[in-house]
């Protein structure tokens, strides 16, 4: 697995890529990595030649000094872990190769990034497009893999690369879940074993019983069937941040005539705040 620390090794090594016609495909990350990242290697695997992966915690997307400063840093261990999943190139940039003095340019993607996650968390959208913009950039994949936990985030990218013309195809990959249901995540990390193991599993099981009452019941009224899911999970020891039925396509309020949905969640449990999501399709 080759290591390019800076822009210029990155650059010389994706021309070889290309000089061999051979495809990529990109993983970004944040570092911290577990099976749901490696999920995401294993699906770039299944579609082209060679796997490019970064790993750089990216200080813009971070609304609150204390949440980057306690992002777990493991960097050895994931570096074993992209090993044993044959990634070919792994990109490793500090924060001033990235984000040199004096830089002024964003890259902001309107109106998906106020709502929901951009609502609770100011600013952080326009730092993932903004670093993520300047990663496709710099390795010009053909393909990047997103997972569909982040589904905003997807949208988002998805979006950004389609109005940027980056051509790049987006590929999504599904969430990966513990045995518990609970979506894998580096936040899990800050749960304790009974929030972990009991309380946590019960944010999928809410989505689950979300969907399966919004495929049954009939003009069933999404914002206080919200309003009443968020109270029982803050009865069990959450912190509601938003749990919301949204149009799958554009995240726009969810009404009665759209059939392809999404119920969205966020919320704090102990010092982790836990994001998951499910689709629905009601036919
Ligand atoms: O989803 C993440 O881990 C990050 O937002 C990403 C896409 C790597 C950008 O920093």
């Amino acid at each position: 697995m080759i290591q390019a620390h800076d822009k210029d090794e990155l650059r010389i090594v994706m021309r070889g890529f290309r000089a061999n016609a051979e495809t990529t495909a990109f993983v970004p990350t944040l570092g911290n990595l577990h099976d749901g990242h490696l999920s995401l290697v294993r699906k770039a695997k299944e579609v082209a030649d060679r796997v490019v992966v970064s790993i750089f915690l990216n200080p813009a997307q971070f609304d609150k000094p204390e949440d980057l400063a306690s992002y777990p840093k493991t960097l050895e261990n994931d570096l074993v872990l992209l090993k044993q999943e044959n990634v070919d190139l792994v990109f490793l940039p500090s924060s001033a190769e990235m984000y040199p003095e004096g830089g002024t340019t964003r890259v902001e993607v309107d109106g998906i990034s106020d709502i929901l996650e951009g609502d609770s968390r100011p600013g952080h959208f326009s730092g993932v497009a903004t670093i993520v913009a300047k990663l496709f950039n710099l390795v010009q994949p053909d393909i990047s893999i997103f997972g569909e936990k982040d589904y905003q985030q997807l949208m988002l990218i998805r979006r950004m690369a389609k109005d940027l013309d980056f051509g790049i195809e987006i590929i999504s990959a599904p969430t990966a879940r513990e045995k518990s249901g609970l979506a894998m995540s580096s936040r899990n990390n800050y749960l304790n074993k009974e929030q972990r193991e009991i309380v946590a599993p019960h944010l999928y099981e809410t989505l689950q019983e979300i969907k399966s009452q919004v495929i049954s019941t009939k003009a069933l009224n999404y914002s206080e069937l919200q309003k009443s899911v968020a109270e029982d999970l803050n009865k069990i020891g959450f912190k509601t941040d938003y749990i919301e039925i949204r149009n799958a396509a554009d995240l726009s309020i969810a009404t009665q005539s759209d059939n392809e949905l999404v119920v969205l969640a966020s919320a704090w449990l102990g010092k982790a705040r836990l994001i998951d999501n499910l689709r629905i399709s009601i036919n």
